[in-house]
């Protein structure tokens, strides 16, 4: 269970941040309303919520996810990939400071987004990607590895990140979409396989026995449904324009 989260509110510059999506750009009002709705979802799952101050150097820094992973032993910050996000981790750091004895950082010339990191029991799965190098997952699980944990790796190439792609929802539950669909990693867990057309709907988040879910994807919410979980289903328009989802606007922990 969780019970804190922190969220970074994001800056205006928000419209300049990097994105493969070909939406157009996000309305900035918009996407603060959405951020909100999103706090508001988080405090109605039982989460205290960190909000963090805009600041418009870093036009991604709303995804918090990507600058740290952490876990009930310890806390990993990252070393994003795109390096116009280095600077966001140092906010994240600041806060997290207080809860946490056991902190290892990512070092060049490794480089990771958390967003690469699914994290199921005290194992981590971690993708290989645009953002996420082999130096920096092998330095992740070196981490991992001193805090009692494990760590694997696979590749990914569809998506901007691992849980872009797959989401793990607690009891061996997996919601997966695209190439992960056929991954051996993930054979072994009950598969809740989204359709293609509503892939973007498999970055969805398990809080507390809730789960977030896009809005506008009404097959995978049917899917999701059917585990007697509790659906909450949420607008993040302006961020999927980003290629950011459900799980990067937030940590939690
Ligand atoms: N726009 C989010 C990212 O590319 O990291």
């Amino acid at each position: 269970m969780f019970s804190m989260a922190i969220v970074r509110t994001p800056a205006k510059s928000l419209v300049d941040g990097i994105t493969t999506a070909g939406l157009g750009k996000p309305d900035y009002d918009l996407a603060l309303e959405q951020h909100r709705d999103y706090i508001r979802t988080l405090e109605a799952c039982d989460l205290s919520v960190i909000i963090l101050d805009a600041d418009e150097r870093y036009p991604d820094a709303q995804f918090v996810e990507d600058a740290a992973l952490l876990l009930p032993r310890g806390a990993i910050f990252t070393r994003p990939g795109a390096e116009s996000r280095r600077g966001e981790v140092a906010a994240v750091r600041s806060v997290l400071d207080d809860f946490y004895d056991q902190i290892d950082t990512v070092k060049a010339p490794g480089s990771a987004d958390a967003g690469d990191i699914m994290v199921v029991g005290d194992h981590c799965y971690i993708g290989l990607s645009e953002r996420t190098n082999h130096e920096g997952a092998s330095q992740i699980i070196s981490a991992l590895e001193s805090h009692g944990y494990t760590g694997s790796t696979l590749s990914i190439s569809e998506a901007l990140h691992l849980k872009s792609s797959v989401s793990y929802l607690e009891n061996n539950r997996l919601v997966v979409s695209g190439e992960l669909c056929d991954a051996v990693e993930f054979s072994g867990f009950d598969q809740i396989r989204l359709d293609q057309s509503e892939r973007y709907a498999a970055n969805c988040v398990w809080i507390n026995d809730r789960v977030l879910v896009a809005r506008g994807y009404p097959k995978s919410i049917e899917k999701i449904g059917a585990t007697g979980l509790e659906i909450i289903e949420l607008d993040v328009s302006e961020f999927c324009k980003l290629d950011g989802g459900l799980s990067c606007l937030s940590l939690r922990f």
